[in-house]
């Protein structure tokens, strides 16, 4: 079976992925990034990515009140790494396809072949309200097929030298993008909906996907697999996990715990409200979220052994091709983790 691939989600937005005033607060400041995508690439991580944010959540930690973007700051880690692939984050609701297409094969010539380009639609409507950018007319279909046409236009600039295309939602009259990339940037889808995993079988080289258990993330799984091979193409899979490592299992726990303890619960109703949720049933919903609802994503803590047992068993379960990891603390938590834990999920301990 080919080796797994592990990658960092970068802390381009202030708090990284845990909603918790007791928790590490990594600083969205290029500093930050670029340590870490230093480290992972020191440690032989295969892949960073981060994601593209325009609007926080509030509460007392002002959770991602403060973000980065994307594009330019994977393009300065380009610079600053050599073999870690880099992976960027692009609205195709706010950025037409020729600025895209451009941007990528740049992206792709910075990095000499390391570029990727994750694909969103743009759902969460108030980080477009606030630019006056969002069309309230547009349904979930809506937006994956604009999306469609979008990646459909960015591929075809990307080979042919002059491209017309007028589709619903784009229009391309004789428009040239060259020079073309030396080769196709790795495209990555991160939907979650039925119609998101037929968007990664069809375009996507890499899907992030998300789920409620493991036999539903083994599910998807297959789906986006086999999906993909009926249109002749491979596509991996891959998900999201929270490490919080330490010595021992306890002292793991003991820190998790922590962590839970300063919940952000205004932070967690800004987040839910921003997913379209009404703010009664999200605040109502915050009132009993225990200390777990401070992670972001699914989590293990524990000491190496624990950690590399679990990672070993999810992949091997869910069928997955890969993780993208979360630390609470990237600067504390990554060199142990490259130390104690990687060389043996590599085969190498
Ligand atoms: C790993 C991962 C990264 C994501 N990155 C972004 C992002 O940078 N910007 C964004 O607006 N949405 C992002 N999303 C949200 C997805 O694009 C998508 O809207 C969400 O998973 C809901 O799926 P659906 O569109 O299929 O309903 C991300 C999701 C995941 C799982």
């Amino acid at each position: 079976m080919a080796s797994k691939e592990y990658g960092v989600f970068l802390p381009i937005g202030n708090g990284g992925w845990m909603i918790s005033e007791t928790a590490p607060h990594p600083e969205a400041t290029y500093a930050y990034n670029r340590r870490v995508a230093v480290e992972a690439e020191q440690i032989g991580l295969d892949f960073i990515m981060s994601m593209a944010k325009w609007k926080g959540f509030g509460g007392t930690t002002d959770h991602w009140g403060q973000t980065l973007e994307s594009m330019t700051m994977m393009s300065a880690l380009a610079e600053a790494t050599s073999t870690v692939k880099i992976w960027a984050t692009m609205h195709a609701n706010i950025h037409h396809p020729a600025v895209a297409a451009k941007m990528f094969t740049t992206l792709q010539d910075v990095s000499g072949g390391r570029a990727g380009m994750n694909i969103v639609n743009g759902s969460y409507a108030d980080e477009f309200q606030q630019m006056g950018l969002w069309d309230a007319e547009l349904s979930h279909a809506d937006r994956y097929r604009m999306t469609e046409e979008w990646t459909q236009a960015v591929g075809r600039l990307w080979t042919e030298d002059v491209v017309t295309m007028k589709s619903d939602f784009f229009t391309l009259d004789a428009c040239e993008s060259r020079p073309h990339p030396a080769a196709r940037p790795t495209i990555i889808s991160a939907g979650r909906s039925a119609a998101g995993r037929d968007f990664q079988a069809k375009y996507a080289d890499g899907a992030f996907l998300s789920a409620d258990n493991l036999d539903q993330m083994r599910e998807f799984s297959r789906y986006v697999h086999d999906k993909g091979a009926s249109h002749g193409r491979e596509v991996k899979t891959y998900s999201m996990l929270t490490v919080v490592l330490d010595e021992t299992d306890a002292k793991a726990e003991a820190k998790a715990a922590r962590y839970g303890e300063g919940l952000d619960k205004e932070a967690l109703i800004g987040m839910r409200t921003s997913w379209g949720i009404p703010a009664d049933t999200a605040r109502a919903w915050a009132d009993g979220a225990t200390g777990s609802e401070a992670f972001q994503t699914p989590y293990v803590t524990g000491g190496p052994q624990k950690v590399i047992e679990h990672i070993e068993q999810i992949t091997a379960e869910a069928e997955l091709d890969g993780l993208m990891l979360i630390f609470p603390d990237y600067h504390a938590d990554m060199l142990p983790f490259g130390e104690a834990v990687l060389p043996a999920l590599r085969g190498k301990s």
